[in-house]
């Protein structure tokens, strides 16, 4: 039953209706009330981007954001990106196909702040690719290989609209 407490927040295409701690960010919301894991804590204080989601289409930190100040606002998460069929979005493929990864902690965050990199236009040479990516940090240096899977699907990307196919998303 809904009340004065009751927050709804649409979270990958689902409404979730919360009755969240005022102190409760979208971080802790998602993984311990929506029981979704993919997006990770690393240092909980905005530092390193493991936390990366999009907020109404924007890539956003979501430890340093609280949940109560996001009524009727839309999260996409990394469970979210992949296509209905399980068909892998565009960059997760890049990031096997470059190795962008090792121990695998950093990169929902890495995956979702690339794919705003190259939807948002800042892909467009290697510094602005590590300008825009500078928040997403990687304790196993894999950051050759990442801005390697970034440029892959830029270069995917401008090859489709080229050929006047449709970009992906
Ligand atoms: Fe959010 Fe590190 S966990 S920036
Ligand atoms: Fe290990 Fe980035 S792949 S922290």
């Amino acid at each position: 039953m809904d009340d004065a407490h009751t927050l709804k927040l649409k979270v990958n295409g689902q409404e979730h209706r919360l009755r969240p701690d005022p102190r409760t960010t979208v971080l802790d919301a998602l993984r311990e009330q929506i029981g979704l894991t993919g997006t990770k804590k690393g240092c909980d204080h905005g530092q390193c981007g493991a936390c990366t989601v999009h907020l109404d289409g924007k890539p956003v930190l979501s430890c340093l954001l609280l949940v109560a100040g996001l009524a009727g606002r839309e999260v996409i998460t990394i469970e979210d990106i992949e296509g209905p069929d399980g068909t892998l979005h565009p960059m997760q493929r890049a990031f096997i196909d470059q190795d962008g990864f090792q121990c695998g902690y950093c990169t929902p965050g890495q995956i979702m702040s690339a794919i705003a990199c190259v939807n948002e236009g800042h892909a467009g040479t290697r510094m602005e690719i590590q300008e825009f990516m500078s928040g997403n940090l990687c304790r196993c240096a894999a950051y050759p290989n990442i801005i390697a899977a970034i440029e892959e699907v830029r270069s995917r990307m401008s090859a489709a609209e080229g050929a006047g196919h449709e970009a992906p998303s």
